[in-house]
């Protein structure tokens, strides 16, 4: 079958999964071809909207394979962002470990579910393994579980619904039979003004509202400042409103800040607040004996975010939350059903991740996790995370050498805030001048730089999330970011 590879085969027998490996190296062959070293083609976005809107989606007659590759080609490798270049450094979005990959695609053919022990017995034993094995590595109590979940936003609304229910036990409700009961109204997620937009994305979602979220101030490194936790937490009690939940972040998405974890459990604890985690970035710390004291206090979290598919280099969608356990486990949330999480199964020990998931049908993606943290080990991998960050340190370290840019704060992990700054004053010519450096970067395709925005100025970001990139790419990059600040200064 061999050079005509059709949609309408399946991997029924091993023609099957030869026509598989055909179609998946045809694939691969073809990015090679076309992926080259930019960050990004820089094609104006109406001649690719043009190009894209001439494939008809489902023609009449079926288009060959070998077309059908070179489409995929044009979209990921020619006009795609390519995240193994060394002008790729605006976001958390890694190159992946190949051998992850080649799963991913014998897990999407395999296409088991992980709702039920029936749908994939030895996957949900792998998913529950894994994930257990992490919450002790986070330093979790035995009694841990985890499930994954397709990003970290999904785990922390994950997270928080679970505290919103913890909390409504504690009045004697329930908010999964009864909704929010007449206290919900004084509810509070305390968390630093830092934390990820998933927090207040997960309020507005749980009936609580972006009103129930209390940003903490920071201190100069983006970490929850002590001090105006323990004033923010007084003053809600003075108010008479509850904090139900506390979160720290670990490694937050601009700074890569990492808040004080244990002290944060104290304040949990003392309130009987659940604690969360969000360590979707520098959870991959704990591999590192150098790097993992920096999360200490993880492990007295009720729930820890962990997103495999940024500092662990996984495909896309792979992240976890794990859960403490006991009182504090995903039974608060769990829903039985006849035909997929009976009561029967459970007495009788039968593992079905659906009841600790807000999915139903869900792929297989631990697995692909377990392959990448096997064939790399710990050793390797530890070092591979601590290169990023020494990256990071050593790029600050540039950044000020370099005429024309500034530093805006010292890295905490994986990220670089810095500008350009020449001789201009004005700031509001300084945020035009950056915005327009990481236009024209991105849309001439020769670097894609993040920009976000601090202490309300425009600023510029580097991620460090490809263990591979070299120092020297980085300082091009850098010299290249000044001399457009230059140009357009002028
Ligand atoms: C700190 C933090 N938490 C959560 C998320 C959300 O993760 P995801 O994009 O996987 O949903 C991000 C994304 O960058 C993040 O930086």
């Amino acid at each position: 079958m061999s050079g005509a590879e059709r949609s309408t085969s399946f991997t029924s027998d091993r023609d099957g999964w030869d026509a598989l490996a055909r179609a998946v190296g045809q694939l691969a062959s073809a990015m090679a071809d076309t992926q080259g070293d930019g960050a990004f083609s820089g094609v104006a976005t109406e001649v690719l909207a043009a190009q894209i809107a001439q494939l008809d989606p489902c023609p009449k007659e079926p288009v060959p394979f070998e077309e059908v590759v070179g489409e995929v080609a044009l979209v990921l490798g020619t006009h795609g962002v390519n995240t193994t270049s060394g002008t790729t450094l605006a976001h958390l979005h890694s190159p992946t470990m190949t051998l992850s990959a080649a799963t991913d695609a014998v897990i999407s053919a395999a296409n088991q579910s992980m709702d039920s022990y029936d749908q994939s017995p030895a996957a949900t034993l792998v998913e529950d393994h894994l994930l257990a094995w992490l919450g002790g590595e986070l330093g979790m109590e035995p009694g841990c579980a985890g499930v994954m979940t397709a990003g970290g936003t999904g785990s922390n609304v994950l997270a928080l619904t679970l505290a919103r229910e913890a909390a409504a036990r504690r009045v004697g409700h329930s908010t999964v039979y009864d909704g929010l009961p007449p206290e919900a109204s004084s509810w509070r997620i305390v968390t630093g003004e830092k934390s990820h937009f998933s927090i207040q994305r997960a309020a507005a979602l749980l009936g609580l509202g972006h009103k129930a979220v209390v940003p903490v101030a920071s201190v100069s490194s983006g970490a929850i400042d002590l001090e105006a936790l323990d004033v923010a937490l007084e003053a809600e009690a003075q108010r008479g409103h509850q904090v139900i939940a506390i979160v720290g972040t670990a490694g937050t998405t601009d700074l890569g800040s990492i808040d004080p974890l244990g002290a944060l459990a104290d304040r949990a604890e003392a309130l009987g607040a659940w604690f969360h985690v969000d360590g979707a970035v520098a959870s991959a710390f704990i591999l590192s004996d150098r790097l993992a004291p920096r999360l200490a206090g993880i492990g007295r979290a009720d729930s820890v975010t962990v997103d495999f598919h940024k500092l662990f280099w996984q495909p896309i969608a792979a992240s976890a939350l794990v859960v403490a356990g006991g009182e504090r486990s995903f039974d608060l949330l769990r829903v039985p059903s006849a035909y997929l999480d009976r009561e029967e199964d459970r007495a009788e020990g039968v593992l079905n991740l659906v009841g600790r998931s807000l999915d139903t049908t869900r792929r297989a993606d631990a697995l692909k996790v377990l392959v990448g943290l096997r064939t790399t080990g710990r050793a390797r991998f530890g070092a591979m995370v601590e290169r990023l960050v020494d990256l990071a340190e050593a790029t600050a370290g540039l950044v000020e050498s370099t005429e024309g840019l500034e530093l805006v704060v010292e890295p905490s992990s994986v990220t670089v805030l810095f500008r350009y700054r020449g001789e201009v004053v004005d700031p509001e010519h300084l945020d035009a001048i950056n915005t327009a450096i990481q236009r024209s970067l991105f849309t001439s395709g020769q670097a894609v730089v993040g920009r976000t925005v601090h202490d309300g100025r425009q600023v510029l970001k580097f991620t460090f999330v490809n263990p591979e990139l070299d120092l020297g790419a980085v300082e091009a990059t850098l010299e290249l970011i000044a001399s457009t600040g230059q140009k357009l200064a002028h």
